[in-house]
C-alpha cells in the first residue's frame, strides 16, 4: 500500500505508541484520585501539557486537552460567544473545515450574525473584505491556518491584527499545521488555536485548545473540575501522553521533514503534470503546506480516480476525508471559483513522515495510465479530442 492521505490522518509514530502503552495498564489510575498511582497519571498529563506548550511557545496553563480538533473548534467559537452578551458577530472564512463551518451555522440559531469572508482563486482570504466587516460588534474571527484540502496557508498574522484592532478574539484552526510548521502563538498573536493529535503522528481522539490568558470562554460540557473547569470529564491519559510525545518528536524532525517532503511533493506534481495533459493545480503555488498536492484532472471524476488508485494500492483523497462519501464538489474548491465540473475531478495527495521516493516514483508510473483509461471512457473527453 502507498499511503498518500496524511491530511486525513497519520499513523501513530511507534515512539508515540511506546510512550502511551504503560498508561493503559501500569499507570491506569484516575488522574483526579488522591493516591500515588493517581498522582503518576496526573504527572504524565502535566508533562504532556509542557511538551505541547513548548512546541507552540504558549504558557502551560493555556493548554486545554480535548477529544480532538472538532471539539477544540466548538469550544473556541461557542465558548467565547456564550461567555459575553455584548457583541453579536462571528466571522469565518468560506474555506473552513466543517468543524468551524457547521459550528458557526449552529450559532446562527442563537441570533449570532455569521459572516463568511470570501477567498481568491488560491484560497487566500480577502483581507479588504475582512477589514470592512470586522467591527466593534465582532466577537471572534475564526480563520484556519492552512486548508486541509488544498493546503493554502492563510496570512494569519495580518488577520489577527485586523481582529485585534476592533477588540475581537482571533481563533485559528491549526489542525493541519501543528507538527508540520513552526508556530509561535505569541509572535503570531494568536488568541486561540485548535490542534489534533492524529494529524501529526499522535493518537486519534485527542487534541487541544490553546487559549491565551485573559480570553474568557464558557465550557461546553459541565461536570467535574477537569482542565481548570473548562472541559469536564476524566482525561484520556494515554491519548494525552501520546499527544505530548508527538509534539516532542515533531519539534526534532519538523524542519528537516518539511524540506524532504516538499521535494517529494514537487517531484510528484512535475512527474504527473509532464505526463498528463490538462491538469490544474489547486491552491497557492507557494503559500501552501509542503506535503499537500491538490489538482483537478479534466474530463474525469475524482471518485473514479480514487477507486482506480485504490485498486492499484494507492490511497489518496478527493477532498476532506469527512466528505469523501459525499458526491457534491468540495465547498473549498467552489469558494475558490473553480467551475463545478473541474472541482469534481479534483484529487488530493498528502505526503508524510513515512513517504518514500520509490512510492512517489510508483505513483508517477501508474497514474497516467489510470487517467488515460478513465478519459477514454469519458464522453466529454472524446468530444474534445
Ligand atoms: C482543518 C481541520 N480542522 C478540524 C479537523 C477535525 O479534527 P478531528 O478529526 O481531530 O476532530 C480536521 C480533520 O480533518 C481538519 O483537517
Amino acid at each position: 500500500m502507498i499511503y498518500l492521505d496524511y491530511n486525513a490522518t497519520t499513523p501513530a509514530d511507534p515512539k508515540v505508541v511506546e510512550a502511551m502503552l504503560p498508561y493503559f495498564h501500569d499507570f491506569f489510575a484516575n488522574p483526579s484520585s488522591i493516591h500515588g498511582p493517581g498522582y503518576e497519571a496526573r504527572k504524565a498529563i502535566e508533562q504532556a501539557r509542557e511538551q505541547l506548550a513548548k512546541m507552540l511557545n504558549s504558557k502551560i496553563t493555556e493548554v486545554y486537552f480535548t477529544s480532538g480538533g472538532t471539539e477544540a473548534d466548538n469550544i473556541a467559537i461557542k465558548g467565547v460567544a456564550f461567555a459575553q452578551d455584548k457583541r453579536k458577530k462571528i466571522i469565518l472564512s468560506a474555506v473552513e473545515h466543517h468543524a468551524v463551518l457547521n459550528t458557526c451555522e449552529y450559532m446562527a440559531k442563537f441570533g449570532f450574525e455569521i459572516v463568511k469572508v470570501p477567498v481568491d482563486q488560491y484560497g487566500i482570504v480577502d483581507l479588504n473584505f475582512l477589514e470592512d466587516v470586522v467591527d466593534e460588534n465582532t466577537i471572534i474571527v475564526s480563520i484556519m491556518h492552512a486548508n486541509n484540502e488544498m493546503g493554502t496557508i492563510e496570512p494569519i498574522e495580518e488577520i489577527s491584527r485586523i481582529a485585534h484592532r476592533h477588540g475581537a478574539v482571533f481563533h485559528t484552526d491549526a489542525v493541519q499545521t501543528v507538527g508540520k510548521m513552526l508556530i509561535n502563538i505569541e509572535t503570531m498573536e494568536i488568541d486561540m488555536l485548535s490542534l489534533s493529535g492524529h494529524k501529526f503522528y499522535g493518537p486519534k481522539g485527542v487534541g487541544a485548545l490553546v487559549c491565551r490568558k485573559g480570553i474568557r470562554f464558557d465550557p461546553l460540557s459541565h461536570g467535574g473540575h477537569h482542565e481548570r473547569n473548562k472541559r469536564a470529564g476524566t482525561e484520556n491519559v494515554p491519548g494525552i501522553v501520546g499527544l505530548g510525545k508527538a509534539c516532542e518528536l515533531a519539534m526534532v524532525v519538523m524542519e528537516k521533514e518539511e524540506v524532504r517532503i516538499k521535494k517529494l511533493r514537487n517531484k510528484l506534481w512535475e512527474g504527473v503534470n509532464q505526463r498528463i495533459s490538462e491538469l490544474k493545480l489547486n491552491g497557492h503555488p507557494e503559500k501552501r503546506l509542503a506535503n499537500t498536492l491538490n489538482f483537478s484532472v479534466r474530463y474525469v471524476e475524482g471518485e473514479s480516480l480514487l477507486l482506480s488508485l485504490d485498486m492499484n494500492g494507492i490511497c489518496a483523497s478527493s477532498g476532506s476525508a469527512c466528505t469523501s462519501a459525499d458526491l457534491k464538489p468540495s465547498h473549498v474548491l467552489l469558494a475558490m471559483g473553480i467551475p463545478y465540473e473541474i472541482a469534481h475531478g479534483s484529487l488530493r495527495f498528502s505526503l508524510g513522515r513515512f513517504t518514500r521516493d520509490e512510492e512517489i516514483e510508483q505513483v508517477i508510473k501508474v497514474f497516467p495510465g489510470i487517467v488515460e483509461k478513465l478519459r477514454s471512457m469519458s464522453p466529454l473527453y472524446k468530444k474534445n479530442d
